[in-house]
C-alpha cells in the first residue's frame, strides 16, 4: 500500500470527467492506496480524480465519526445516482481544497447503483452524512467541486484562499500535488 499525493484546487484532474471502470481495469491496488491516502489525510471520502486517476472509483469511511462508528467502509465503482429526495444544509470541506469550508445544500436521501470489483451491480440507499459524502464524491467523478454549489457571494469570500491553494502557498499536513504538477 502507498500514500498517494492528493491533487489540490487548480489541478486539471479535478475538472475532468472520470471514465467508467471496465473489465480490463484492475482497480484493487488503486482502492487500497486510496483508503490509505484518505486515512492519512483524515478524510471520510475520496474520489480517484483526487489522486489524479480518471476512473470512476470512490472510497468512503465514515466510521471515525461517533454517530457512524459501525458503518463499514464503502468501495463504489461506477456509481450512479438513481433517486434523490429532500434537501438539507451542512458544512463541507474537501481534501483537495484544504481550509475552505462552507454550507452546501444537498439531497437528504440518495439511492445509487454501483459496481463491485467484479463489476456486479448493487444498489444502496443512504442518508445523513454517508449520503452527503456519496453525493460529494460522485460530483468529483464528474469534475464538480463542492464550492461550485455555493452562491457567487460565498465563492468570492473564499477567492483569496483558493488562490493561495492554487499557488501552493498553503501549508498542508499531507502529501499533495500542486495545480501545475504532473501525476506520475
Ligand atoms: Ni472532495
Amino acid at each position: 500500500m502507498a500514500i498517494l499525493p492528493i491533487v489540490t484546487y487548480g489541478h486539471p484532474a479535478l475538472r475532468q470527467k472520470a471514465k467508467p471502470v471496465t473489465r480490463d481495469d484492475d482497480v484493487r491496488e488503486l482502492v487500497e492506496n486510496m483508503f490509505e491516502t484518505m486515512k492519512n489525510a483524515q478524510g471520510i471520502g475520496l474520489a480517484a480524480n483526487q489522486v489524479g486517476v480518471l476512473k470512476r472509483v470512490i472510497v468512503i469511511d465514515v466510521s471515525e465519526l461517533e454517530a457512524y462508528k459501525d458503518e463499514k467502509p464503502l468501495v463504489l465503482i461506477n456509481p450512479e445516482v438513481i433517486e434523490m429526495e429532500g434537501e438539507w444544509d451542512m458544512e463541507e470541506g474537501c481534501l483537495s481544497i484544504p481550509v475552505v469550508r462552507d454550507v452546501v445544500n444537498r439531497s437528504e436521501k440518495v439511492r445509487i447503483r454501483y459496481n463491485d470489483f467484479d463489476l456486479n451491480e448493487h444498489e444502496l440507499e443512504a442518508e445523513g452524512i454517508p449520503g452527503r459524502v456519496i453525493l460529494h464524491e460522485i460530483d468529483h467523478l464528474n469534475g464538480v467541486l463542492f464550492i461550485d454549489h455555493l452562491s457567487p457571494g460565498r465563492r468570492k469570500f473564499h477567492k483569496g484562499t483558493l488562490l493561495e491553494i492554487k499557488r501552493g502557498e498553503l501549508e498542508i499536513p499531507y502529501p499533495v500535488l500542486g495545480s501545475q504538477e504532473e501525476v506520475s
